[in-house]
Order: structure tokens, then sequence, then C-alpha cells
């Protein structure tokens, strides 16, 4: 059966901000746009992930993988709860993930093949030291997003991500408030980004467009 021009999945997101979200990722590797995904969703999202705060159920950040992976408070604060299809709001931002990772597949060519995600909790103070989220050459984490969930988020709240140049990775090219409904894309292996001290508890949810790395029929583990 023939699917209806009207169909809601599609009508998410109009044309205007999808081709804004490509064109930006084509000429500067990174896109910021604000209210880019709906009040209603984020709050849900928010209130599944202080739920899982008060009952402990998230885990301090590492850096590295596997074997390598190490707690480095001194470069990273957050903890986090890898997101898992447990609720309908979760299901909710990964379907829409999935819309985003089939529009950016058909203009970009990117064989973007599946998405992992994470929703982060800063405590007051916490802040994530300048990196990358993937380097060259083992590139599977292809495209970074970041979904901020933090209503009325104050001027002097801190907690910013500030995104650098590709090219001149000394410059700051944008630093983005964290309010709730702003959404943050960049490609992985290309922008250099922090996360600067925060003042208040501050939650995101971080996600990834993967490729296939796979490495002597090995696929590169997950986390
Ligand atoms: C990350 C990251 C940014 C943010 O988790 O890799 O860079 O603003 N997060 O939460
Ligand atoms: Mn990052």
């Amino acid at each position: 059966m023939p699917m209806p021009h009207t169909d809601a999945h599609h009508a998410y997101w109009d044309d205007t901000q999808l081709s804004a979200l490509i064109d930006a990722l084509v000429a500067r590797g990174w896109y910021v746009g604000e209210r880019f995904i709906d009040s209603d969703l984020c709050r849900e999202l928010r209130d599944e992930l202080h739920m899982l705060h008060q009952r402990q159920a998230l885990q301090e950040a590492g850096i590295g993988r596997g074997d390598e992976r190490t707690l480095r408070r001194d470069i990273r604060g957050d903890a986090i709860h890898w997101l898992d299809r447990e609720s309908l709001a979760q299901r909710r931002y990964l379907a829409l993930m999935n819309e985003l990772q089939q529009q950016i597949n058909v203009a970009l060519y990117l064989g973007l093949f599946e998405f992992e995600a994470h929703f982060a909790h800063y405590p007051p103070g916490a802040f994530y030291r300048k990196h990358y989220d993937s380097f060259r050459g083992r590139a599977n984490r292809v495209v970074s997003t970041v979904l901020y969930l933090n209503a009325d988020w104050p001027a002097d709240g801190g907690g910013e991500m500030a995104l650098f140049d590709e090219y001149e990775t000394e410059r700051e090219v944008s630093r983005i408030r964290p309010e709730a409904g702003t959404f943050a894309c960049f490609l992985s292996d290309r922008i250099p980004h922090e996360v600067l001290p925060t003042r208040l508890p501050r939650t995101s949810i971080a996600g990834w467009f993967r490729r296939n790395a796979s490495l002597g029929g090995v696929v590169d583990p997950a986390h």
C-alpha cells in the first residue's frame, strides 16, 4: 500500500530544518538547532533520567574502551545510563534518531547503520575536557549528537558545550547553552568539543550514529 504523503512520521521536522542540518554538517562539520525536539518529550526524558539518578542507576562515566577504561574525574565528571528502550520516551527518541539517520544517509551517503546513546548527568562542578568522539581511521562513530534536557537553564548556569574549528582546533566556533530541546550534531572525528564546568545539575543525551568498523572480523565493541 503506498504511504500517504502526510504521514506524521515524516513530518516531525520540516524540510527547512533538515536541510539546515545537512548543509551545516557538509559546510563546517557541525549543526545546532534550538527547539529541535519538543518540550513534552524532553520533559519525559528528563523525568526518567531524574528517576534513574534517584535510584542510583547511573554509572560514573569512564574514558577509553574495554580493558583500558578508567575513571578520570579530572577529564570527565558525568554519570551515565545507556538507552535500553525501557520507556516509551526512549523509544520515541530512538525512532526520531532513526528517522534522522535515514535522512542523513539519503543526503550524505555516510552509510550510518546504527545509533547508540546514553543519558548523562553532570553534578555541579562537573565538566568534560576537550576531546574528539572518535579517531580518524577508526571512525566507527561517525556523527555525534547531543540533546539537552534542562528546562529554563539560566544564563549563569555554566555547563555550555564549546565546539572548536575542525582545522584551527584552538578556535572556539560555538558555545551551546544546554537548554531543553536544543540539539547539536557534529562529525565525530573532526570536531573537538568540551563541556565547561556546570554550576547546576545538568542533563543531556549523548548519542552516536555508527558505521560498522570491523577489524579482522571483530566488530569494534560499543563500550
Ligand atoms: C560526550 C560529550 C557533550 C555534552 O558525552 O562525549 O561530549 O554536552 N557530551 O553533554
Ligand atoms: Mn564528546
